[in-house]
């Protein structure tokens, strides 16, 4: 297993300290400490976010730039204060360039009906991955049935690597975008974006780059990247659920119509029209979800704690770790290449088990895995399954909670091959 490349500057991440500040860890379930391995799906959320937004309730709560009283001043520079940090967070030149939405799905759709929708015309080709999540390939199916775009897929190899090779004929003159998921919400692998981002800019094409399971897991860095869109979700990250950013280039943002139309996203409006507001609030129509922007900004203020290198070493271990452990097994399939750079996720199935019966099973024992597609039916379809078990790991998880979900997959084998 590659090692992701690290600068290891801070302490090593030690996951009992980090339980400390997550209530949730102390948590029984069917009479068992909860092993939380549902990560990918949805991480859980330390004490201090969740104070941050107890306090903004207590102590802040206003609606944001609408009045000159005290409350919704700092209600207002607490949530341009989140925007800022994910700006810093994601490399971003300018905190203009970073737009709350609800989820990386809003931000995908945001790109597909703010920008694709009115740039691209009949013939014009939109190329993504087969591991995509379904967030990123119905909009452009939505894209492909309305304007009578081209959509192509990137295949992988048996493995589940990306077949890179196969790129530069798949791109062409006609091709306006790329969709990439950075890390696989399946399989784990960390795609080459940067190389795929050069190849796109051969041919003139924008890149998108769905980072719901990177920015969570490693130091991300959008200029080092060079792609002109970039999504993620915050409940993901540690952060709230119903918060989440698109990035975007200045010049981009400033060159799109907004997304949805109404309160705040104007300067001003007359019966004739309307002029749109300064970035971001353009893109950010109607109350925002001010709470949970600022829970974001605490989730970033956490993992920047933490230090994104540590994050990223400790989840390595871990993997590496598991990926020994379970290759102890012999009917655990494990799916996914075997080498390259992976975030800690790790999709399997159990001989002759459903999956939905491995995790049931595990639950029952506290362990919390999730089972079904993953919301990838077309990569479960490449790769000749319906269904599959995934284990995925966050800063929390330890080795020992690997061991209990060994000899959980042991006495599941020994049950339902009676
Ligand atoms: C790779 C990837 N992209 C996009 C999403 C969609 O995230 P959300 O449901 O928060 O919009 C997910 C969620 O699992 C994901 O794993």
């Amino acid at each position: 297993m590659n090692m992701p490349e690290v600068r290891l500057s801070k302490k090593k991440l030690d996951p009992n300290e980090v339980r400390n500040d997550f209530p949730i860890c102390s948590r029984l379930v069917n009479g068992a400490p909860l092993v939380y391995f549902d990560n990918a799906a949805t991480s859980q959320k330390p004490q201090s976010v969740i104070d941050s937004i107890k306090d903004f309730y207590e102590e802040h709560n206003a609606n944001i730039h609408r009045a000159v009283h005290t409350l919704s001043y700092e209600a207002t520079v607490m949530y341009e204060q989140a925007h800022k940090k994910v700006a810093d967070f994601i490399g971003a030149r300018n905190w203009r360039e970073v737009v709350f939405t609800r989820n990386a799905t809003e931000s995908i759709n945001l790109v597909a009906y703010a920008w694709a929708f009115h740039n691209l015309s009949a013939g014009d080709e939109i190329l993504i991955t087969i591991m995509e999540h379904h967030s990123d390939i119905v909009p452009w199916q939505m894209l492909r049935d309305e304007k009578g775009i081209v959509l192509k897929f990137l295949d992988v190899d048996d493995e589940g690597a990306l077949r890179l090779d196969e790129l530069p004929e798949m791109l062409t003159e006609r091709t306006k975008l790329v969709g990439v998921v950075h890390a696989s919400n399946v399989l784990g692998v960390v795609n080459p974006v940067g190389e795929i981002v050069k190849e796109a800019k051969k041919v003139g094409a924008k890149v998108l780059v769905d980072a719901a399971q990177s920015v969570p897991h490693f130091p991300v860095d959008v200029v080092e990247l060079g792609c002109d869109f970039l999504v993620a979700s915050g409940h993901k990250m540690l952060g709230p659920t119903g918060i989440g950013f698109l990035y975007a280039r200045e010049e981009l943002l400033r060159e799109m119509r907004p997304f949805l139309y109404g309160g705040d996203m104007i300067e001003t409006v007359t019966t004739e029209g309307a002029t749109w507001n300064e970035l971001p609030w353009k893109f950010e129509a109607g109350t925002p979800n001010v709470a949970g922007g600022i829970g974001l900004g605490a989730a970033i203020d956490y993992l920047s704690g933490l230090d994104m290198n540590q994050v990223a070493a400790h989840e390595t271990e871990l993997l590496d770790y598991a990926l020994g452990r379970l290759s102890e097994l012999p009917w655990v399939k494990l799916y996914g290449p075997g080498k390259g750079r992976r975030v800690g996720v790790i999709s399997f199935n159990v001989e002759d088990v459903h999956p939905h019966d491995v995790a049931g099973y595990l639950d029952e024992r506290g362990i919390a895995v999730r089972s079904g597609h993953h919301c990838t039916q077309p990569l479960m379809t490449r790769m000749g399954i319906e269904n599959a078990v995934r284990a995925s790991f966050y800063i929390y998880n330890t080795k020992e909670e690997v061991d209990k979900l060994i000899e959980g997959l042991r006495r599941v084998m020994e049950l339902f091959s009676r």
